[in-house]
């Protein structure tokens, strides 16, 4: 199929305007490989790499394999202790961008400028999007109230045309996307191209376990809930039997200790250390404490299919506007 040329096929030097999002445990080099094949790329966060050496070898694997730009995602807050490790990584390795999220990319632009790397900041508002253009980022990524994960308050369909008219940098578009029509919507706000993750937790090549990519083939956008049982910001997972079981907000003590000022801090990393271990255990093994996050795009997930499929059928869906929704 032709070329979708935009800003952002531009920049990046690939087919269409498509990155795979990064998701925590669910992203990998398997999924990274697949993206470059299929013309589009994707990100992994490096925070899926228990070590640095794991890392690299991960990147050096994609690298060797797949010819075609790839993606970090730093989380770039307090939270992240390896965060100055895995940049210096990345520029050592010259990845080809890396998507900063949860704080200030300051220290990530100041390195990767020089060694030509480009920086993508997810974004929630045209203040803090604002900022991020004067600190030098090459995009921002706006992450609207559709989006899976940590999602923002604002519809796509005010966010990127607010954005775009308040930047002077390219807008990226994250959340609610399943079908080559939603894809085009976003380009015709004015977004240089969509971050996906959602529907692609359902693929072959996604790291996670048969039950939770069949939970995003079996799961719509209705059964999507924020919790803030996770990591105390809010974050959508699928409403199964044991999310319902266990609720969605934090117990009278979590709230309490969230609260008191001295020890806020320690209940802060207590909780997003018991979140991460959850999600871990779920997404990775068959178990009755099924904790998935993702988002209302898997509303379009009809069955489990390698990624270049998933691409090859929305970028028709793109060009002719044809699309099926699921019943
Ligand atoms: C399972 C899952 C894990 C995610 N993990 C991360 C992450 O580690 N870092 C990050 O910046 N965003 C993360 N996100 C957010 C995505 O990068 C992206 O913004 C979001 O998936 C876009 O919305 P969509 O799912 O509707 O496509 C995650 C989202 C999901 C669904």
């Amino acid at each position: 199929m032709e070329k979708i040329s935009t800003p952002l096929t531009e920049m990046l030097g690939m087919k269409y305007p498509m990155i795979i999002a990064p998701m925590f445990l669910v992203s990998n080099a398997e999924m990274l490989k697949a993206a470059i094949r299929s013309g589009i790329t994707a990100a992994v966060p490096a925070l899926n790499y228990r070590t640095d050496k794991d890392f690299r070898e991960a990147i050096h694997e994609i690298r060797a394999e797949a010819d075609g730009p790839m993606g970090v995602n730093l989380i770039v807050n307090k939270s992240n202790i390896r965060m100055m490790e895995q940049l210096k990584t990345c520029v050592e390795l010259k990845v080809d961008f890396i998507i900063t999220s949860l704080g200030s990319p300051r220290k990530v632009i100041e390195l990767c400028k020089p060694a030509g790397i480009k920086v993508f900041c997810d974004v929630v508002d045209v203040h803090y999007a604002k900022i991020c253009e004067d600190l030098g980022a090459d995009a921002v990524i706006a992450v609207n109230k559709e989006a899976g994960g940590h999602a923002g308050p604002t519809p796509a369909t005010e966010l990127v045309p607010a954005l775009v008219e308040a930047c002077s940098i390219p807008v990226i578009s994250a959340g609610g996307v399943g079908n080559g029509y939603q894809w085009k919507e976003k380009l015709e706000l004015g977004a240089v191209g969509i971050s996906m993750g959602s529907p692609f937790i359902a693929t072959e090549e996604a790291g996670v376990s048969q039950d939770y990519k069949q939970a995003c083939v079996d799961y719509g956008a209705e059964d999507i809930v924020m919790t803030t049982k996770l990591s105390g910001t809010p974050c959508t997972v699928i409403n199964t039997p044991y999310m319902q079981d266990i609720g969605t907000q934090q117990n009278w003590l979590e709230t309490f200790l969230n609260k008191n000022k001295k020890l806020k801090k320690f209940a802060k990393m207590l909780t997003a250390y018991k979140g991460m271990k959850m999600l871990e255990k779920a997404a990775m093994s068959a178990t009755y404490k099924t904790v998935w996050c993702a988002g209302p795009s898997i509303e379009y997930v009809k069955s489990i299919r390698p990624i270049k499929a998933v691409v090859d059928e929305m970028v028709e869906q793109l060009t002719t506007s044809k699309v099926e929704v699921k019943e």
